[in-house]
C-alpha cells in the first residue's frame, strides 16, 4: 500500500486522502511557481492541470500496472480519446480490432475527419494483423479480453506486429483487470482502463486511466489533459480510491463467479454457444492461458436459443441479477449487446464479428455462486 502523505496539523496520518476541492492555489513564492511549472517538484497551482486526491491515485494504479506512472481522466472514453489525440496525426494508420467497446467506433468517425485512416479487423483472425500492418501504421490498439465475446488477442504477437513499423502498442486492460494481465511486462506501451469498471466497482463513479511504459508517456499525455481539460474531479477520485482498496478481492471473486457461470450454462440446453476464455473449448484459451493469471476475468457472453426473443424471456424472468449496463462492479449484470453498447454501430457492423440479436454479456459481480446460478437456472426454466 502507499505511504499516506498527507499530515493532519498534529503529524498523524487519515486512512484516506483527503479529497481537495480546489482549483486554485496560492503561490508561495516565485521560486516554488518556477519548480512547480518546470516539474521539479509535484506541487499544484490549478486544477486542470493536477489534483493531489487524483495525483494519490494515478499512483496507486502505476504500481497495479507495473508502470512508471499513471494518468486519471473524466472517463474510460476520454482515456482513449486522449491517446488517440496524443499519437496520431493526419496520414496516420491506426490499426484496430471490431471486438472493442462499440464508443471507439463513434471515435474513429471523428479521427477520420482529421485524416487519420483506421483498419478494423477480427480479433479472432489474428493473423490478419501481419496481412494489414503498413508503414504508416502508428498504432494497434486491441482490448483483451474484449468487449461483448472476450475474444482474446496474444499481446506478444501485436508486439512483434508493431515493432515491423514502429508503432505503438495500446491495450485496454479493463475486461483483464491488473488483477488478471500486466500488459506493459507483455509489450505494450500504454494500458488504459474505464476505471468507472472494475477498479472503482461499485456503480458509482466515473473516471478513466492510463497506465505509462515511460515517463515521456506520462508527460505527453499530462500535456493533452492539460489543453483539453479531462481532468478528473476529486470526488470521484476518491471513490476511486476507497474502490481499489478491496479491487483484489472482488477481481478474484468474480472471476470464480464467471468460471462458476460459465460452467453451468455450457452444460444447460438451452444455451447454444458460451464464450469465455476460462473454457477449455474456447478458441481464446490457449493464449489466455499464456497471458492471464488468477483465472480468467468476471465478464462472459452467451447466446440464449436462437432468437431475441428467447434472450429478452431469459433477461425479463431473472430477479437478483440486474439487467444493466457497464461491468465489473460488485451487482451481477446481464444486457443484450446489441440493444445497448453497440447500438451506435452501424447495423450491419453489428453482427457481423459474431455477436448475435440473442447474444447476453454477463457480468459477475461478487454474490454468492451458487445464488446467482440458481437465478440463472430459474430464468431458462
Ligand atoms: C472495454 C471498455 N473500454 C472503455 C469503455 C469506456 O469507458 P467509460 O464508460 O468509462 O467511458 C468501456 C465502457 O463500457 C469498456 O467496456
Amino acid at each position: 500500500m502507499r505511504q499516506r502523505e498527507h499530515l493532519t496539523p498534529y503529524g498523524n496520518k487519515p486512512m484516506v486522502t483527503p479529497i481537495v476541492s480546489a482549483v486554485n492555489y496560492e503561490y508561495v513564492s516565485f521560486e516554488i511557481l518556477r519548480q512547480i511549472t518546470e516539474g521539479e517538484i509535484d506541487g499544484y497551482t490549478y486544477h486542470r492541470d493536477d489534483n493531489p486526491t487524483c495525483r494519490a491515485v494515478e499512483k496507486e494504479i502505476a504500481l497495479m500496472e507495473k508502470a512508471v506512472d499513471c494518468i486519471i481522466c473524466t472517463s474510460g472514453m476520454a482515456a482513449l480519446t486522449m491517446i488517440f489525440l496524443t499519437y496520431l496525426k493526419a496520414g496516420d494508420n491506426l490499426l484496430t480490432f471490431h471486438d472493442i467497446y462499440g464508443a471507439n467506433y463513434k471515435v474513429s468517425l471523428i479521427l477520420e475527419k482529421f485524416g487519420v485512416e483506421v483498419t478494423w479487423l477480427n480479433a479472432a483472425e489474428p493473423e490478419k494483423v501481419a496481412e494489414n500492418i503498413k508503414d504508416n501504421t502508428r498504432m494497434i490498439f486491441c482490448e483483451t479480453p474484449s468487449n461483448p465475446l472476450v475474444k482474446i488477442v496474444d499481446i506478444e504477437y501485436l508486439r512483434r506486429q508493431a515493432d515491423r513499423v514502429g508503432a505503438m502498442l495500446v491495450v485496454d486492460n479493463t475486461f483483464a483487470t491488473p488483477y488478471h494481465q500486466s500488459p506493459l511486462a507483455l509489450g505494450a506501451e500504454l494500458v488504459v482502463h474505464s476505471a468507472t469498471k472494475g477498479l472503482g466497482g461499485h456503480n458509482d463513479l466515473m473516471a478513466g486511466a492510463i497506465a505509462c511504459s515511460t515517463k515521456d508517456y506520462y508527460d505527453q499525455l499530462w500535456f493533452t489533459r492539460q489543453a483539453i481539460g479531462t481532468t478528473l474531479d476529486p470526488f470521484p477520485a476518491s471513490l476511486l480510491e476507497r474502490g481499489l482498496k478491496t479491487f483484489e478481492i472482488r477481481a478474484a471473486k468474480m472471476s470464480e463467479n464467471a468460471m462458476a457461470i460459465a460452467e453451468f450454462l455450457s452444460g444447460h440446453p438451452k444455451i447454444t454457444r458460451v464464450y469465455y476464455p476460462g473454457l477449455e473449448s474456447d478458441p481464446g484459451h490457449k493464449v489466455a492461458c499464456k497471458q492471464m493469471k488468477n483465472g480468467f476475468g468476471g465478464v462472459l457472453a452467451f447466446d440464449v436459443g436462437n432468437k431475441q426473443s428467447h434472450a429478452k424471456k431469459f433477461v425479463e424472468k431473472l430477479k437478483t441479477i440486474y439487467h444493466a449496463v457497464s461491468l465489473g462492479c460488485t451487482e451481477t449484470l446481464v444486457c443484450l449487446p446489441v440493444l445497448t453498447t453497440m447500438l451506435y454501430l452501424p447495423e450491419q457492423r453489428r453482427t457481423t464479428f459474431g455477436v448475435k440479436p440473442n447474444t447476453v454479456r454477463l457480468s459477475a459481480g461478487i454474490g454468492d455462486t451458487q445464488e446467482l446460478i440458481a437465478d440463472l437456472k430459474q430464468a431458462l426454466e
